[in-house]
C-alpha cells in the first residue's frame, strides 16, 4: 500500500486516515486516490470498525483540491476518466456502515470540500477555509460538488459558492451548515479522541442502519423514505443490539455493543 500518501492509523475501531502530502497541500491525485481504495478495501472488510475520522498531514490543509498539475494537460475524455475514478472512490467512503467524520484542519477547497461532503459530518479547526474555486480555473466541481453541497446547505448558498468561487471561513461554514463544529486548531486531536470514544459506545448496526435510512430515504419521495424507515425500524428488533439496549435501560446499566 502507499502508505505515504495515505496515513491509516487504527485504535478500538477507530480508523484514522491522514491524507499525506503536506508539501502539495494533500491535493488529491492517482496515488491519493489509489491508496484511499487500498485503505477502503481494508476498512469495508473489518467488521469491528465504529468509525472513521479523515484529516489532512500538516497545520495548513485538510486537502487543498485535486492536484491542478495532475489535471492541466487533460483532455475531455482524460478528466472524464479522473472523475468518475475519484466519484467511486468517494463513493465508497460515503456508504461505508459507520460514521465518518471530516477534521478539517486547514484548505479544503475544490475536491478537498467535496470529500469533506462525502464524509457525515464535519469538524473544522478555526483556521479552516473552505469553497469551491473550481471557476476561477475555468472549470467546475466534478468530485460531486454540484450535487452533494446544495445537499448539504442548500441550493442558494451552494450556487454562490460554485459560481463565485468564494472562499468561506470556518465560522461562515458553520453558519451555513457545511460544519458540524468549529474549535481552536489546538484542540482539534483531543476532540477528534474523545469524539472517537462516543462513536464508538453506539450501537453499531443501529448506526450503520440509519446511516442508510437517511441517505437512501434522501433519494426517494416522502411516503417510499418513511417506508424505507419502518422497514430499517422493523429489522433492528431482528438483531442481538435492540435487546441488550433495552435490556440495559430497564437493569439501570450502560448497555454493551
Ligand atoms: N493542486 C496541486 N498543487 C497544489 C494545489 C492543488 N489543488 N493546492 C496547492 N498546491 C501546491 C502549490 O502549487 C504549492 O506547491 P509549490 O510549493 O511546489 O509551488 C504548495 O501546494 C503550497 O501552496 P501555495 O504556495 O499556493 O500556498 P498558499 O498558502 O500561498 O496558498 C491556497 C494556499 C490558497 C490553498 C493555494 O494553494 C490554492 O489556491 N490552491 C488551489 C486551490 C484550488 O483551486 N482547488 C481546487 C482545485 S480544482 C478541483 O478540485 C476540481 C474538482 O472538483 C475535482
Amino acid at each position: 500500500m502507499s502508505e505515504s500518501v495515505i496515513d491509516l492509523q487504527e485504535r478500538d475501531g477507530i480508523a484514522r486516515l491522514t491524507v499525506n502530502r503536506p508539501k502539495a497541500l494533500n491535493a488529491l491525485n492517482d496515488a491519493v486516490l489509489a491508496a484511499l481504495d487500498e485503505v477502503l478495501d481494508s476498512l469495508e472488510a473489518n467488521a469491528g470498525l465504529r468509525a472513521v475520522l479523515l484529516t489532512g498531514a500538516g497545520d495548513k490543509a485538510f486537502i487543498a483540491g485535486a492536484d491542478i498539475t495532475r489535471m492541466r494537460e487533460q483532455t475531455p475524455r482524460e478528466a472524464q476518466e479522473f472523475a468518475r475514478r475519484a466519484l467511486a472512490t468517494i463513493k465508497r467512503l460515503e456508504h461505508l456502515p459507520v460514521p465518518v467524520v471530516a477534521l478539517v484542519n486547514g484548505f479544503c477547497l475544490g475536491g478537498g470540500c467535496e470529500l469533506a461532503l462525502a464524509c457525515d459530518w464535519a469538524v473544522a479547526s478555526d483556521n479552516a477555509v473552505f469553497g469551491q474555486p473550481e471557476v476561477q480555473l475555468g472549470i467546475i466541481p466534478g468530485f460531486g460538488g454540484t450535487q452533494r453541497l446544495p445537499r448539504r446547505v442548500g441550493p442558494a448558498m451552494a450556487l454562490e459558492l460554485i459560481t463565485t468561487g468564494r472562499k468561506i471561513d470556518a465560522n461562515e461554514a458553520l453558519r451555513i451548515g457545511l460544519v458540524n463544529r468549529v474549535m481552536p486548531q489546538a484542540e482539534l486531536d483531543a476532540y477528534a479522541e474523545e469524539l472517537a470514544d462516543q462513536l464508538a459506545a453506539s450501537a453499531p448496526q443501529a448506526v450503520g442502519t440509519a446511516k442508510r435510512a437517511l441517505y437512501d430515504g434522501m433519494d426517494q419521495d416522502m411516503d417510499s423514505a418513511l417506508a424505507l424507515e419502518t422497514s430499517l425500524f422493523a429489522l433492528c428488533f431482528a438483531g442481538d443490539e435492540q435487546a441488550e439496549g433495552m435490556a440495559a435501560f430497564v437493569e439501570k446499566r450502560r448497555a454493551r455493543f
